[in-house]
């Protein structure tokens, strides 16, 4: 009895010590590259041991577990062939790329089992980090910890014209870093605060030989909830080059590197003259600000909390992701870091066109506030209803107010945006680059961001924004966006007698109705959107001038009736 009693003790100390320290057995996996005009990609069922002697069922893409990373050029083509082998519907969203809505695999864009799904588009984006992964409605958490993530890297020349490590594998390191919860048949679990599971890359205790010069590190929070707040044991400096969606303006230094759920940061690590040593990347959670998932206490008060949560020794704690064994320098190491990188023009306030406002709330008051569900404006994610409709072009300021006691990670898609402000403060250095993901802080938090709508339009199609903390999303702290289309720009030398065009049109306010004809019913209406009649004027001539200056800025349906019928066309007031 003694004995058993001592076991356990011991057994316990040892999963404490395993969880903090990492022991690391294994070797990082660095998953294979696809690359080139078509990308096959095949989400699938399949196993692992993570544990020796013991099968875990998991989900991947090409494989057992997460899937390739996808090396694209900005500029080239490309065609993914995604391909569902699973049992279960799911999606596969290009998180961070701007493409269009059907190419951009939201929860509308379903891929039944046993179809392939071929979206095809221009890679856009500038050179940084992006990622895979599923985003059906309610099963987005399921199939990200079951397995289904990889990693996006887009390549362009700006980028290439630096002296940084980029030689994928051997100075260039995918570090795609999750929580991962395990029951006690060693199958991977979802409903449970848990996670006490540290994999990169899909292995877990994992080690990396790196080589003694700079190494590049591609960081990727892609964790279902958990914040992680990256350092190097012994405190070692780094420099973070990019964000979400691009380099920074030049490296910025530092030895700690906060990142929620979906976001991304690139780093140079200086392994110079440290051949021979361990170092760790770590987690120091005990420094975490409050009411972040991963912090000693979630919530605002002590009181907030989740259950389970304070028995998951990751919380509030300092842990071990990654051991990193510095072995010889390569024959050729990049090791000059630029001072500059590139030049960002970020929108500013002045040329916002509008200010949307969107709080968070939970959707029960009091001590279980913080289990969720959240709601964004009142309202839980519905596939029926579009939440916001946004003028082709516009540059607006999204404003995030967060009224609930847990911080929420806020993503969007189609747009890279610029933060404003975080609580009315200048964003820190690092976060001054182009983000997809901002995690808006608890308690009445604000922040504000600023980006246009450009390129995609689609009046049936939406984008999403939403949580990215998988469990809120998955619970309905989403809403989704419509990109309406321009108005149609005819050129004025008609074809039929039935031509019209408004011109100019977007208008400042004066423009011209030009017609083919003219008859006795020849008529211009103006709506607003809400179909209130903004103004009427009948045509006596083919040139008529309309006057606009007193209407809004906006979107308007312009009709125009002849003996023939009527026909709409948008017209888009823009500011004087
Ligand atoms: Cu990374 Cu809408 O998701
Ligand atoms: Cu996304
Ligand atoms: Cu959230």
């Amino acid at each position: 009895m003694i004995n058993l009693r001592k076991k356990l003790v011991a057994l316990y100390v040892c999963i404490i010590f395993t969880l903090n320290a990492l022991n690391a057995q294994n070797p990082l996996t660095i998953p294979p590259v696809l690359s080139g005009s078509t990308i096959q990609l095949s989400l699938g069922n399949g196993s692992v041991q993570f544990y020796p002697g013991q099968i875990t069922q998991t989900m991947g893409v090409n494989g057992n577990f997460l899937g390739p990373t996808l090396i694209l050029d900005q500029g080239q083509q490309v065609q993914m062939q995604v391909t569902n082998v699973l049992s279960d519907t799911s999606t596969i969203h290009w998180h961070g790329m701007h493409v269009s809505p059907t190419n951009d695999g939201g929860p509308h864009i379903y891929i039944p089992p046993g179809s392939t799904w071929s979206p095809s588009f221009t890679v856009l984006d500038n050179a940084s980090t992006y990622w895979y992964h599923p985003h059906l409605h309610h099963k987005t958490n399921f199939h990200v910890m079951k397995g289904i993530a990889g990693m996006i890297i887009v390549k362009d020349p700006v980028e290439a014209a630096l002296t940084l490590p980029r030689t994928y594998g051997i100075d260039d390191f995918p570090i795609i870093v999750q929580t991962r919860a395990f029951d006690s048949n060693h199958q991977i679990e979802v409903m449970t605060a848990m996670d006490t599971a540290v994999m990169v890359n899909g292995t877990l205790k994992p080690y990396l030989e790196v080589p003694a010069q700079r190494v590049r590190f591609r960081m990727l929070n892609g964790a279902s909830e958990r914040t992680f707040l990256f350092g190097l044991s012994g405190n070692q400096a780094f420099d973070q080059i990019g964000s979400d969606g691009g380099l920074l303006t030049a490296p910025v230094n530092m030895n700690r590197l906060m990142l929620s759920n979906g976001e991304r940061a690139e780093i140079i690590v200086d392994f110079n003259g440290m051949e021979g040593q361990t170092i760790y990347l770590k987690s120091f959670a005990s420094e975490l600000p409050r009411a972040i998932y991963g912090a000693a206490q979630p919530g605002m008060g002590a009181g907030q909390t989740i259950p389970g949560y304070n028995q998951n020794p990751l919380n509030g704690a300092d842990f071990e992701i990654l051991e990193i064994r510095i072995i010889a320098p390569t024959a050729n190491p990049v090791n000059i870091l630029p001072a500059q990188l590139v030049t960002h023009t970020p929108w500013t306030e002045t040329q916002a066109d509008t200010t949307r406002t969107f709080t968070f709330m939970p959707a029960n008051m009091g001590p279980t506030a913080i289990q969720g569900p959240f709601m964004i404006n009142m309202g839980h994610f519905d596939m029926n209803v579009i939440n916001e409709y946004i003028p082709f072009n516009n540059i607006e300021i999204w404003e995030l107010v967060n009224q609930t006691p847990i911080s929420h990670p806020f993503h969007i898609h189609d747009v890279s945006f610029y933060i404003l402000d975080i609580n009315g403060a200048v964003p820190p250095e690092n976060m001054r680059g182009r983000k997809d993901v901002v995690l808006v802080p608890a308690g009445m938090g604000t922040v504000r961001f600023i980006t246009q709508f450009e390129t995609f339009y689609d009046d049936n199609w939406p984008y999403m924004y939403h949580c990215h903390m998988l469990t809120h999303e998955d619970d309905g702290m989403m809403g989704q966006f419509i990109v309406q289309s321009p108005p149609a720009s005819v050129a004025p030398d008609f074809a039929s007698q039935d031509e019209w065009t408004l011109f100019p049109n977007p208008t400042s306010g004066n423009c011209k109705i030009i017609t083919e004809f003219i008859d006795s019913r020849s008529t211009i209406r103006i709506y607003d959107m809400k179909g209130n009649l903004m103004l009427a004027k009948a045509l006596y001539e083919t040139k008529t001038d309309i006057d606009l200056v007193e209407l809004a800025p906006g979107i308007y349906i312009c009709e125009y009736e002849n003996e023939h019928g009527k026909q709409n066309r948008k017209l888009s007031i823009l500011k004087p």
